[in-house]
């Protein structure tokens, strides 16, 4: 009476919450229960309540199989997609039989024995057959629980489980929305934790982004919001590729240009807010349709530029031709200036020219050769040249044991690091001058290139090309609040540049040299990121081809790159360069220093082994 009423079985009977449902009986099913409780296996994981087992179906006589089938359906939206099925069949005897009587049945699926051995049940026990991976091996699943010759009585079964199983591991967000996505990335400088699959796993999606998930497709972006986030720059034809967009807000930025009408082709947006930007021309008119069928809400307050109607536009346009007039002025005082400045600067070189015209037919002949102007082989500088240089040595972007290094910019602009050495400094004369030599000649793209130096009684320095994303170790360790996690992909561009660097020092130069203080410190990050080895206050060439080492009594490297077979020998050879490179790549690979910090320092060799 009571299951009449509530025709389910679930919790607090279920421990686990399943939902049993009586089937109805037919096919030649005859009903079977017991008010007797029926206990589970102590293996027995899956549990089923003995509400469930104390009833079942027989077949109405011995002779006759119980039938029963499962139709392979297509999940979710991807029709061809046919789930594998695991199936958990409970069986129990329910009734006390007389010692004549047996019970014994084999389980076929599809014709084919399902369980290998027959069937014989315990009474009050739950036997549960089960496959333990999915079959997937049909379009219809057919059982049949058929007697064997010698059983007196018909096969029972108490309760079915079916569950369909869809894999779900792997599924990422559909290839144009991630490439879309990463262009706005990219576009934009998006500083958030747009890292991996924007959508999954959904624990770790995009922050701003809204997907859905469905259960045998890729997630796919629904809504966007990028309120507030910092973006400069025109919108991005992108954001018109993530067909499933149902929101956009892209509110409170600093957004110029039109607003591009691709938009209106997303066919599911009906929130488009572009509040607060400098957005510029018209509401394109397939957005404006939207708008008008409503099927588009569309905020564009807040734009001081962007004109909505007829009227405004006409205001606008006027605006526009006045601050165009406004803009020819400026231009032409700039002009003036200009046409100015040359004049200047020419008076200038002509004066200079005077004490500086030894060094004016190598550039000339640089240039000829189609190198910039820039490229100043062995320039030599004077002191006054560099303090104009650096505006009197005012910023310093770094310092080495040789001394600062200032910030400074050449007379066509250029901006260039100067590296002065210190009086303390302990490099001495010979090398310094020994590196500025070699440099001098050496030509690398993956090389710091040097502009010339300058050596004036006690004043000495070095001119180098600026590197302004600074040293890699910088971005692998985080300091200086860099916000931006170098990718993959960048990492292994940097690693495979600084070898490219190395490996023309060690082969491309006659005589070959050696780096000795290969770090990520010395590995320098121009605007693209193009990495190149820098610092070679250490540098050492091999004096004659004979030589195949350079020995030196002083520790002179860092701690935390240095091979062990230096230790033994105080000798350098270019395969210490190479052992260093290998501490660098664990850092680039790792993000960790060549020493870790913690009770005991250890290396980051000890620690990837
Ligand atoms: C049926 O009973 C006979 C005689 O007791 C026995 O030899 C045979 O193995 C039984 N068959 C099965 C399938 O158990
Ligand atoms: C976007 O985020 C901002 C700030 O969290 C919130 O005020 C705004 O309502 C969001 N927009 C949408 C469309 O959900
Ligand atoms: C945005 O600016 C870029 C570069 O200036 C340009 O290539 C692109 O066509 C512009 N996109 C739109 C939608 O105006």
């Amino acid at each position: 009476v009571e299951r009449l009423i509530c025709p389910w079985i679930r919790y607090p009977d279920d421990p686990h919450d399943r939902i049993w449902i009586e089937l109805p009986t037919g096919y030649g099913w005859a009903p079977i229960s017991t008010t007797k409780k029926v206990q589970n296996d102590v293996n027995d994981v899956f549990e089923a309540p003995s509400a469930v087992t104390q009833t079942g179906v027989t077949s109405i006589n011995s002779s006759r199989p119980i039938f029963f089938t499962q139709d392979a359906q297509p999940n979710g939206n991807a029709k061809d997609l046919v789930p594998g099925y695991v199936f958990m069949m409970y069986m129990a005897e329910l009734q006390l039989l007389p010692s004549n009587a047996l019970r014994q049945f084999y389980v076929k699926l599809n014709g084919k024995l399902w369980n290998a051995k027959t069937l014989g049940l315990k009474y009050l026990k739950t036997t549960v057959m089960y496959n333990e991976k999915p079959d997937y091996a049909s379009h219809q699943y057919i059982f049949s629980l058929e007697a064997t010759t010698n059983s007196t009585l018909p096969p029972i079964v108490n309760a079915l489980e079916i569950f369909s199983a869809v894999p779900t591991a792997g599924i990422s967000t559909a290839a144009q929305e991630v490439s879309a996505m990463t262009t706005i990335r990219d576009k934009y400088q998006v500083k958030k934790n747009w890292m991996g699959d924007p959508c999954a796993p959904t624990n770790y999606a995009w922050k701003g982004l809204h997907c859905s998930y469905a259960v045998s497709t890729p997630p796919t972006i629904t809504g966007l919001n990028l309120s507030s986030s910092g973006l400069s720059g025109n919108i991005s034809s992108s954001f018109a590729s993530l067909k499933g967009l149902q929101y956009l807000d892209l509110s409170h930025n600093n957004l110029t240009g039109s607003i591009p009408d691709a938009l209106s082709q997303l066919s599911l947006l009906t929130l488009l807010d572009l509040t607060g930007n400098q957005l510029s021309g018209s509401i394109p008119s397939g957005l404006l349709r939207r708008t008008q069928d409503e099927s588009l809400t569309l905020r564009y307050g807040n734009n001081t530029n962007l004109c909505s109607n007829g009227n405004s536009c006409q205001l606008a346009k006027k605006k526009r031709n006045s601050m165009v007039a406004v803009y020819v002025a400026v231009l032409v005082f700039l002009v003036l200036m200009v046409v100015l400045l040359s004049v200047l600067i020419c008076m200038r070189r002509r004066k200079q020219g005077i004490t500086t015209n030894s060094v004016r037919p190598q550039n000339e002949e640089i240039n000829r050769n189609g190198h910039t102007s820039l490229r100043l082989e062995n320039r030599r500088f004077t002191y006054s040249e560099l303090e104009a240089i650096t505006n009197g040595f005012q910023r310093v972007i770094g310092q080495g044991g040789f001394g600062k290094v200032y910030d400074g910019f050449l007379e066509d602009g250029t901006q260039v690091a100067v590296k002065l050495l210190s009086e303390s400094s302990n490099q001495g004369l010979q090398e310094f001058l020994a590196e500025a030599q070699t440099l001098a000649k050496i030509h690398h793209k993956n090389l710091v290139s040097l502009f010339g130096y300058c050596k004036e009684r006690e004043n000495m320095a070095l001119v180098y090309e600026y590197m302004s994303e600074g040293s890699l170790d910088k971005h692998l360790r985080g300091r200086d609040n860099n916000t931006r996690t170098l990718t993959w992909r960048q990492r292994l561009l940097i690693a495979m540049e600084s070898a490219q660097g190395l490996e023309y020092l060690h082969k491309g130069c006659n005589p070959p040299l050696i780096h000795r203080d290969v770090k990520t410190s010395n590995i320098l990050l121009n605007t693209r990121l193009e990495a190149k080895i820098a610092d070679f206050g250490l540098l050492k060439a091999f004096n004659n081809d004979g030589d195949t080492h350079v020995s030196t009594a002083r520790l002179v490297r860092t701690h935390g790159y240095l091979d062990p077979e230096y230790h033994a020998t105080l000798q350098l050879t270019n395969k210490s360069d190479v052992f260093s490179f290998g501490v660098v790549l664990l850092e680039i690979v790792t993000g960790q220093p060549p020493i870790l910090n913690g009770p005991e320092p250890t290396s980051i060799i000890q620690w990837t082994r």
